[in-house]
């Protein structure tokens, strides 16, 4: 019997962080042993705000060693870049056509990053939430492990999917699309910022204090855990609505050091913060030593890199065409002779 499927990605624009990592790169790591898995590098999303075109091929080969270094395995796991397979684009160009516009109007991520463009919002980043629907409706996911803040676009795919394109084009006795799943894990689904515990950890905050990047190096993260906000209460813990710094905080030490939430408390709970922080500190540090190793070693062999990019792009390429070609001919073009 074949596995489920599984699809997700990240966007090349600047460093990955630990949000990235504790919310969805660590999931795909575990299921890449009981799903079909497809991993992306989103680069056709990084362009939906002003990029620049000197590092977005960098930035793309890096976020693909970064995926491998934190242990997605190309043997196990397919991984290939977006814009290397054209079909998204079309799909995404196809779905652009039934999504009625204000579904997208009301995305709170695009409301969120629109106030920061000012006059300078592209059509593109209103579309982004139909690419990303595009993304994963061609490759049949079942399932797509993300961070908390895409859900609302996970929601936007599944409602284009059913009520779109299923509930009006059909393929023989078979629905067309399949409705895909959010797979939003339990403890680091939403990562906060260091510097403000309401706030979430964003590759776009100004503030590069406000993250721990996966690639800073140890002195960095030490000065930026020195740094995060603290609160004036003695002692760690969960479920305090005043204390979103303790919480996220806390949550990031149980994680990093492989703790449960109740061990890492009971640990923590009478503990003053200049005590918890170098904690947190030699917990960060370790979890990332060993991803900052391998990535400066797979960063040292770029034939390597393309290789597997080049391989997961004719695998990706075969389910997207085939996925492509039953579309196209489920909404009555006319086909290729
Ligand atoms: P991006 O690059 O913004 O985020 C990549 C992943 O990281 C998660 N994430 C977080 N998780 C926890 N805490 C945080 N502070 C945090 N910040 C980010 C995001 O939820 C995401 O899972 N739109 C997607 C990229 C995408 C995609 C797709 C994903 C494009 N096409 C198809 C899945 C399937 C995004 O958020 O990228």
């Amino acid at each position: 019997m074949s596995r489920p499927r599984v699809l997700s990605g990240v966007q090349p624009t600047g460093a990955l962080h630990l949000g990235n990592w504790l919310g969805a790169i660590r999931n795909w790591v575990e299921l890449q042993e009981s799903h079909e898995t497809f991993f992306c590098v989103v680069d056709l999303h990084a362009i939906t705000t002003p990029h620049n075109p000197g590092k977005l091929a960098s930035e793309t080969l890096s976020t693909a060693a970064l995926y491998m270094a934190c242990g997605i395995d190309p043997s196990k796991s397919t991984i290939f870049v977006q814009s290397h397979i054209p079909a998204h684009s079309e799909l995404c160009w196809i779905l652009n056509c039934v999504t009625p516009l204000n579904w997208l109007e009301r995305m709170i991520q695009f409301k969120e990053k629109a106030i920061k463009q000012g006059d300078n919002v592209s059509v593109g980043l209103l579309d982004y939430p139909v690419l990303m629907a595009a993304d994963i409706l061609l490759y049949d996911a079942d399932f797509v492990p993300v961070g908390e803040d895409q859900k609302q676009h996970l929601e936007l795919a599944r409602n284009i999917a059913q009520q779109r394109i299923n509930s009006r084009f059909k393929e023989v006795e078979k629905d067309l699309l399949k409705i895909p799943k959010p797979m939003i894990i339990k403890n680091g689904s939403r990562v906060m910022s260091l510097s403000d515990g309401l706030k979430k950890m964003s590759k776009s905050d100004d503030n590069d204090n406000s993250r721990i990047n996966l690639l800073d190096p140890p002195e960095l993260i030490c000065k930026k855990i020195k740094r995060a906000k603290t609160d004036s209460y003695i002692g760690l813990e969960f479920g305090n609505p005043l204390r979103p710094e303790a919480e996220n905080l806390l949550g990031m030490y149980a994680i990093l050091s492989g703790k449960s939430n109740a061990v890492a408390q009971q640990e923590c709970l009478e503990m003053g913060w200049g005590k918890f922080k170098p904690l947190l500190n030699d917990a960060a540090t370790s979890a990332l030593k060993p991803i900052q190793e391998k990535y400066k070693e797979l960063m040292e062999n770029r034939d390597h890199l393309n290789l597997v990019l080049k391989n997961g792009r004719i695998k990706a390429e075969q389910t997207a065409q085939k996925n492509l070609t039953r579309i196209r001919n489920a909404l009555g073009f006319l086909p290729e002779k």
